[in-house]
């Protein structure tokens, strides 16, 4: 077994700006940072972090620095995918020290921690909201889960195979889900999928696969599914997830603001 935090869409941007006009993503993140590190005693020991993407908002060197040096602090080894917010180059300026991230092409990898094979895969369509799984990346993935087999997997992807409802972020989706489900049914046994880009928490599935998607560490999306919802983020809930692979563990929600107490019943 192996255990994850999953942080997403964080969208840092060069520190004395503001993502959107209006969120201060450097200090959001850094509070985040702050309140996970006072609450994992209390979830428990974590083996990595995967980071489904979208680490900067604005590309910028310091955005990247500043997510990087953020990160750092929870101590833990860091498994990043880039989201379409991100530029490969910043990508690679922020995490290209970590021994399996690609010196060129695509950011695709496959990594084991404890028994768990975790295949990271990149969507991105630079310039564009919309995600994309190219052959290259696919193949990767049907190599990794060949080593695989009655271990479990997590697959961690920016853009989730599935539709929210929420018109402006399905039409920035992954445009080819049915080319995942196909390189997934060679895996006998049911994976674990995880990916960010729509800021919330959504659960579905690929075939016999489960599919969850993550809240943002900065801002969500309003589920109103109304042909004319206005287009546009919230403040919140935010959050991220923790990922247990043990037989019968559970991805779950951690939202960063929990509310008051434990009061007695
Ligand atoms: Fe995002």
């Amino acid at each position: 077994m192996a255990r994850f935090l999953q942080l997403s869409d964080l969208h840092v941007v060069a520190p004395g700006t503001l993502a959107s006009g209006r969120l201060d993503t450097p200090a959001l993140l850094r509070k985040a940072v702050d309140a996970l590190l006072l609450r994992l005693p209390a979830i428990g020991p974590v083996d990595a972090v995967i980071v489904t993407g979208d680490i900067s908002d604005d590309g910028t060197t310091a955005s990247y620095d500043r997510a990087r040096a953020e990160l750092d602090r929870l101590g833990l080894p860091l498994l990043p995918v880039p989201g379409n917010h991100d530029t490969r180059e910043g990508f690679r300026h922020c995490f290209g020290d970590l021994s399996f991230i690609p010196e060129t092409g695509l950011i695709d990898w496959a990594q084991d921690i404890g028994d768990t094979r975790v295949i990271g895969l990149d969507t991105l369509i630079e310039g564009q909201g919309g995600g994309l799984l190219r052959r290259e990346s696919l193949d990767l993935l049907a190599q990794a889960l060949e080593g695989a087999e009655g271990r479990p997997v997590l697959v961690a992807l920016h853009h989730p195979p599935l539709r929210t409802g929420i018109r402006f972020m399905d039409a920035i989706a992954l445009e080819n889900p049915e080319d995942l489900a196909r390189t997934l049914t060679r895996r006998a046994d049911p994976l674990r999928i995880v990916a960010g880009h729509v800021h919330g928490v959504f659960h579905g599935h690929l075939g016999r696969h489960s599919v969850c998607t993550g809240p943002s560490l900065c801002s969500a999306f309003a589920l109103d599914r109304r042909a004319d919802a206005p287009v546009g983020f919230m403040s919140g809930p935010t959050g991220c997830a923790l990922v247990d692979t043990a037989p019968g563990g559970v991805w779950v929600e951690v939202p960063l603001d929990h509310g008051d107490g434990p009061f007695r019943f």
